[in-house]
């Protein structure tokens, strides 16, 4: 991926996120909604997935066919919202390995605070893609990368719903590395840290909290 961030504008993805956006959709919309818009998403993050071809007999004849190569993908949920994208990819790869990054927001200094780390083993050699729906002020989202480029991780991609300037300008500051993949590039963050217009809070949308 040479571009540093990719906005999916494809009608579905930005249909569906209209809906999730909407502040009267339900906790069950939402989550479905989320899962539904991640698959689309992942079409675009894994699109440079490398393929090797494997012999195969169809019913008419022999072929050389496509599959996939090399790298094993390795998805890293950053909690607790990530956890709302993980099924959708999971659906699509059902081989990948699971990893969690647990970070709060500290409300006041709205730095990002470790509570928990668990990632698959050989991250090196696994493109990583860490998912989080909302990139905000990118703290927590550098933070987590910071994590995952210690734990050995060279190839990360991430994966989010809304973007805010502000966050997409913290992670090229801090990880230029990393190509970002959203369903949109809102206008900016309020003086709490949400994204505007944005969705609100994505974790209580999910899980029907306050
Ligand atoms: N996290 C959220 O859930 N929503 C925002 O708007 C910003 C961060």
């Amino acid at each position: 991926m040479n571009e540093h961030l990719t906005v999916v504008d494809h009608p579905l993805v930005q249909h569906k996120l209209t809906l999730m956006r909407d502040k009267g959709t339900s906790t069950a919309s939402f989550r479905q909604l989320l899962r539904e818009i991640t698959q689309l998403l992942a079409y675009e993050v894994t699109r440079e997935m490398p393929l090797t071809t494997r012999t195969i007999e169809t019913p008419l004849e022999e072929m050389e066919a496509p599959i996939l190569a090399g790298k094993k993908l390795a998805l890293v949920s950053i909690l607790r919202a990530g956890n709302g994208m993980l099924d959708g990819v999971l659906e699509l790869v059902p081989s990948a390995r699971v990893g969690f990054v647990g970070l709060y927001r500290d409300e006041e200094t709205l730095q990002p605070v470790q509570y928990y780390f668990k990632v698959p083993e050989g991250l090196q050699d696994r493109l990583v893609i860490a998912v989080d729906p909302m990139l905000a002020t990118g703290n927590s989202s550098a933070a987590a990368i910071d994590l995952l480029k210690q734990a050995g991780a060279t190839d990360i991609r991430f994966l989010c719903l809304l973007a805010a300037p502000e966050g997409v300008a913290r992670m090229k500051e801090a990880h230029p590395d990393v190509p970002i993949v959203t369903a949109s590039l809102d206008r900016a963050l309020n003086s709490k840290g949400y994204i505007m217009p944005g969705l609100g809070d994505a974790g209580d949308r999910m899980f029907g909290t306050k």
